[in-house]
């Protein structure tokens, strides 16, 4: 039995477990990983993602009592349940939030919702930075709008899921994670113009290989410190007079300076630079140039660890192990908002043993907490699988 069979296999118990009857459809959302493109998303930028083959399952089917109820098998069994015709509330409680934000900017959009029962089970490892969020929320609304006979563009699931998270979570998340779950595509990055929501796949070169390292380290007060990099970036913004980072350039930057201070300067001198990253790494994913994404994964770390502050020294300390072992046959960044979580590593396909070899024996030897590190295949978005 494959992994997805195992997770199908793992939800329809759940759902028979908690309703004690089978399910009506089962629906998939993958996580994701982003290659170059940090902290860019919510200051109208590039980003460069890709779906990955870990994901969200949610088996659903019809209930005749006016309430969506949710059963989380990775949860022990955990609850939810609200009805569909009364305002719906926030819980304590994140991943009901999902589904119940979800849920309400479905309504929103005009989505007629019917009364469901969903359970849940997924294999996006939690708060790795790996998006398990974002695919819940986009299965989420793949699942209830599949079961109302309605179907909603990828974005408008996107953009559903992003709400969710942003007004019931209360992370002020970009689009970037929830984009990549819903339309990513095999083989491909995506690249995603987070101003228009237009997207582009970027085929990957077939001798390249993709490896996410989790550095084991879970992330911590994300929400909060999230929020507060997102208000420097829009403060920034304002003092130059534009309406997003995007509309500026370095040379803007310095140029216009003035008296804004050194820490919304870097802040937003990252977010610039991180940009023209991303459309230099497009060409360079494609074509398998790996001097080019050596350095311009380089320069991205840095940036992400001096200016954006917000990555940790145990993961300098596995970038930097990695540099050294790649040298210009592939780059290596943290990946995700930061503040733990995991590494990504674009290198050439003969590589990988070396990579993963150098995490997990080089590395854990020295480190508090162990690493681990696998080959990612990048994978379709959101979709329907029965
Ligand atoms: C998190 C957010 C995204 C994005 C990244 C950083 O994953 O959810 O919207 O801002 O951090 O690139």
């Amino acid at each position: 039995m494959n992994r997805r069979e195992a997770l199908i296999e793992r939800v329809s118990a759940a759902f028979e477990q908690a309703y004690g009857h089978a399910p009506a459809h089962i629906v998939g959302a993958p996580g994701r990983v982003n290659l170059i493109g940090e902290h860019c998303d919510y200051n109208d930028g590039l980003v460069l993602p890709c779906a990955i083959d870990r994901e969200t399952l949610i088996a659903i089917g019809d209930s005749d009592d006016g309430h969506i109820r949710s059963f989380a098998a990775d949860f022990d069994g955990d609850g939810d349940a609200f009805a569909i015709d009364l305002p719906i509330e926030q819980t304590e409680c994140d991943w009901q939030n999902h589904i119940r934000g979800v849920a309400h900017f479905l309504q929103q959009q005009g989505v007629e919702l019917r009364p469901a029962k969903l359970a849940i089970a997924g294999d996006v490892p939690i708060g790795a930075g790996l998006s398990s969020s974002a695919s819940l929320g986009v299965a989420t609304g793949l699942a209830l709008s599949r079961l109302s006979d309605t179907v909603v563009d990828p974005v408008d699931l996107a953009r559903a899921a992003q709400m969710a998270e942003v007004e019931y979570v209360g992370c002020a998340c970009g689009i970037m994670d929830q984009m990549a779950s819903a339309r990513g595509e095999a083989d491909s990055a995506l690249l995603i113009d987070c101003r228009t929501l237009e997207t582009r796949p970027v085929p990957i070169a077939d001798d390249l290989a993709i490896t996410i390292i989790d550095s084991g380290i879970r992330r911590t007060l994300t929400n909060s410190r999230f929020n507060e990099r997102r208000a420097e970036c829009e403060a920034a913004a304002r003092h130059y007079g534009v309406p997003a980072l995007r509309d500026l350039d370095v040379d803007t930057l310095t140029r216009n300076r003035g008296d804004l201070d050194e820490t919304r300067f870097r802040r937003a001198r990252h977010v610039v630079t991180e940009i023209a990253r991303v459309e230099a790494a497009v060409p360079a994913l494609a074509t398998g140039d790996l001097p080019a994404l050596s350095r311009l994964m380089g320069h991205s770390h840095r940036s992400l660890r001096d200016d954006f502050e917000v990555s940790i020294p145990p993961i300098d300390k596995l970038v930097s192990m990695l540099a050294d072992v790649i040298g210009d046959r592939g780059g290596v960044r943290m990946t995700g908002a930061g503040f733990g979580g995991c590494l990504v590593a674009i290198t050439a396909a003969d590589m990988a043993d070396a990579v993963i070899d150098c995490v997990e024996n080089r590395y854990n030897r020295s480190a508090d907490i162990a690493a681990s590190a696998g080959i990612f295949r990048p994978s379709a978005g959101a979709h329907l699988i029965c």
